[in-house]
């Protein structure tokens, strides 16, 4: 760690403590961001300790979406994104009024939202899931057709793995639509004894070519077993420090160094600092809202 890094973990521990405040990172973070967290995980897990915190404020280090599903779970709490920029484009890819108008013409489907979604597209779904629940979530439904969106590679991942009609929103994630099948052919043959584990986000060709596919909270524990020793990794470039961290001596390879999302990477210690001094910016959902998005989150909570 740098001097200069050193001083700003300083204050920003001794603040977080004066702020009853508890940080949490998603695993796409820089590595020094990381590296000050209470938790460090993936969507679900990091939902699921927003819901069961008890300090008074949350450092949100992760995207938009991430920090308003812990406003929508945590009302009384003061939730802080250090950069208010920090956004999803996948999530941005689905109006609640496009919403609204598609529930007209498939009245009879269930809406399944990916939690990479606006609250107020969440209030407009009946069921939320993430990338590591997304299959169980739609098989624990009674009816036998879905509308599943933003994502449409996570939507048909899911829809290749039950028997419901899956019916599919046209958006996606910029950063694994870099991750190529040509990328992975490679380096299968560079390194042949690798396992291959790719986030459902990517596309069906990718995913086809996988050994595993995982949120990245499932890629963690997949690295740990004794059984693998190289991963080829398809996703977002930011998991590798903390495999990397939990693994010394196996190989991670990122598919391609093309894979970051610079969402994720606005988010520095300087802001974390900042965030923490000026309390602000707070992120924060219209009451009405946030009462129906918070329907879709618990019931997604209540199955895993
Ligand atoms: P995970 O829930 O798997 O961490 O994924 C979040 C995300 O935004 C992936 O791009
Ligand atoms: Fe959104 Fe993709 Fe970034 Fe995840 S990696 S936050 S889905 S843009």
């Amino acid at each position: 760690m740098t001097d200069n890094n050193a001083v700003l973990v300083e204050r920003i521990l001794k603040l977080k403590k004066e702020r009853n405040a508890v940080i949490l990172v998603h695993n796409y973070q820089l590595g020094e961001v990381q590296d000050i967290a209470d938790f460090v995980g993936d969507s679900l897990g990091l939902s699921q300790n927003a819901a069961k915190t008890e300090a008074e404020v949350i450092v949100f280090c992760g995207v938009h979406f991430m920090a308003e599903t812990a406003a929508i779970l945590c009302p009384g709490m003061t939730v802080l994104l250090p950069d208010r920029h920090a956004g999803c484009p996948m999530a941005n890819m689905i109006t609640a009024e496009q919403l609204r108008q598609k529930k007209k013409e498939l009245p009879q489907a269930t809406v399944v939202c990916y939690v990479n979604s606006t609250a107020a597209v969440k209030a407009e779904s009946d069921i939320c899931c993430t990338s590591a629940n997304a299959v169980q979530v739609v098989e624990s439904l009674d009816n036998d057709e879905v509308l599943f969106v933003p994502d449409q590679y996570l939507g048909h991942y899911v829809s290749t793995r039950t028997n419901k009609k899956v019916h599919l929103w046209p958006g996606y994630c910029p950063t694994h639509a870099r991750i190529l099948p040509q990328h992975i052919m490679q380096l299968k043959q560079e390194n042949p004894q690798a396992r291959v584990v790719v986030h459902p986000e990517c596309r069906p060709d990718v995913i086809a070519l996988a050994d595993e596919v995982a949120s990245t909270g499932g890629m963690i524990r997949y690295a740990r077993r004794d059984d693998v020793q190289e991963m080829i990794v398809g996703t977002e470039i930011g998991i590798i420090h903390r495999l990397k961290k939990e693994n010394p001596g196996k190989k991670f390879i990122p598919v391609t160094e093309q894979a970051v999302c610079p969402n994720m990477k606005l988010i520095t210690l300087e802001k974390v600092l900042w965030s923490l001094e000026e309390m602000r910016p707070v992120v924060k959902v219209p009451e009405a809202t946030r009462i129906k998005a918070k329907a879709a989150v618990d019931k997604m909570l209540a199955i895993v």
